[in-house]
């Protein structure tokens, strides 16, 4: 019982948290000190009996410190960086676009459980593009260049000097934006089945201003173009595909001799016990929703699953006929693989 009205507290509040982002509550509060509701309501020009409400929402979850004298709200300044500063390498308030989407495709979601069909990444809800996009870009911040990238035997120095980047199933660029801002002599390509999310990575690009190093294609991770790539990134959607044998063995002639491919995948253990935890909560609802019925609904149709672990993936990586796979290091979220031709 008590699990159960947490998590539909916690349902609810991820509303409340997706307005406070919408409606710039959070962006009003950052670095303003102790704020009561009719300032806060003000400043966001939103109505205060409404905010005042928000706010007690917000204090109950520990998103904002209450003062009972004063009756003011704080948002503390660790609290903005997670909530309300866009720039921040932990910036994670539009993530619950992500959570949004499962709730408005859950007929869909409802259907494929009955039929066994698959949901096309490209049908579902939009918030899901652009929450994913939200979700996963603070790991790229605060880990691509600074630990996934260096912990590839020699690669980064390839980058550094000027390299060659494929980005397959780039969604909206998030991955390949970071790469291309650290290493001004390399170029991408990015790529997605999508073509939505491959017009919105343009522009994202274009607005970072490294859009002039990336080409950008519509294409599945089978047949994206180019070979003589020091390195190919499936940054969180390896699993997603109806046919990742083919996507691996099409990674393997696309690299350059000494090249390697880099797989970020979701945390997991091998055994479902041992992703029994909030973060595997969180993977499992995510693949029966998203990432299961996007494998079914393609070619193959492998359904490898958010969870699939590393000795599966390790599976179809050595059965593709690289000769080298490593887990190359870790996150509490993240997987990261390292294959070698
Ligand atoms: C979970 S999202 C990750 C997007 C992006 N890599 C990121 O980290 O933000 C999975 C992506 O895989 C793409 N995708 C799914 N099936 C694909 C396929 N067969 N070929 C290429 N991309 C595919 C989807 O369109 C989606 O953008």
């Amino acid at each position: 019982m008590g699990q159960v009205v947490a998590d539909m507290s916690a349902g609810m509040s991820g509303v409340m948290a997706n307005l406070g982002h919408k409606l710039g509550l959070y962006r009003a509060m950052a670095g303003a000190g102790p704020m009561t509701p009719a300032e806060l309501a003000r400043k966001t020009n939103t109505h205060e009996r409404y905010v005042l409400e928000w706010l007690n929402n917000q204090a109950a979850g520990g998103y904002v410190e209450y003062d009972p004298k004063a009756r003011t709200y704080r948002l503390p300044e660790e609290h903005a960086m997670v909530l309300a500063n866009a720039g921040s390498p932990v910036f994670m308030a539009p993530g619950f676009d992500t959570v949004s989407s499962l709730w408005l495709d859950e007929d869909k979601v409802a259907d494929a459980l009955r039929t066994g069909k698959g949901i096309g990444w490209h049908e579902h809800h939009h918030r899901l593009f652009c929450g994913t996009e939200a979700f996963f870009r603070p790991g790229y911040r605060a880990n691509l260049v600074d630990s996934w990238i260096p912990a590839l035997d020699g690669i980064e120095a390839k980058l550094k000097v000027g390299g060659k980047v494929a980005d397959v199933g780039c969604g909206h660029g998030a991955s390949t934006i970071v790469m291309a801002q650290a290493y001004p002599n390399t170029t991408f390509v990015a790529s997605d089945y999508h073509g939505e999310s491959i017009e919105t990575a343009r522009q994202r690009a274009e607005e970072a201003g490294v859009a002039d190093r990336i080409r950008f294609e519509v294409a599945s991770a089978k047949d994206f173009s180019g070979t003589g790539y020091d390195l190919v990134c499936f940054m969180d959607c390896f699993h997603d595909l109806g046919d990742p044998l083919g996507a691996a063995k099409h990674a393997r002639q696309a690299l350059a001799a000494d090249g390697a491919v880099m797989m970020v995948e979701p945390f997991a253990g091998d055994a479902v016990e041992d992703n029994l935890n909030v973060v595997g909560r969180m993977f499992y609802a995510a693949s029966t929703a998203v990432c299961t019925p996007n494998s079914l609904s393609q070619e193959v149709g492998l359904g490898l699953g958010a969870q699939a672990g590393e000795a599966r993936l390790r599976e179809i990586i050595e059965e593709a006929g690289f000769t080298r796979c490593r887990r190359a290091t870790e996150t509490p979220f993240n997987l990261v693989l390292e294959a070698r031709p």
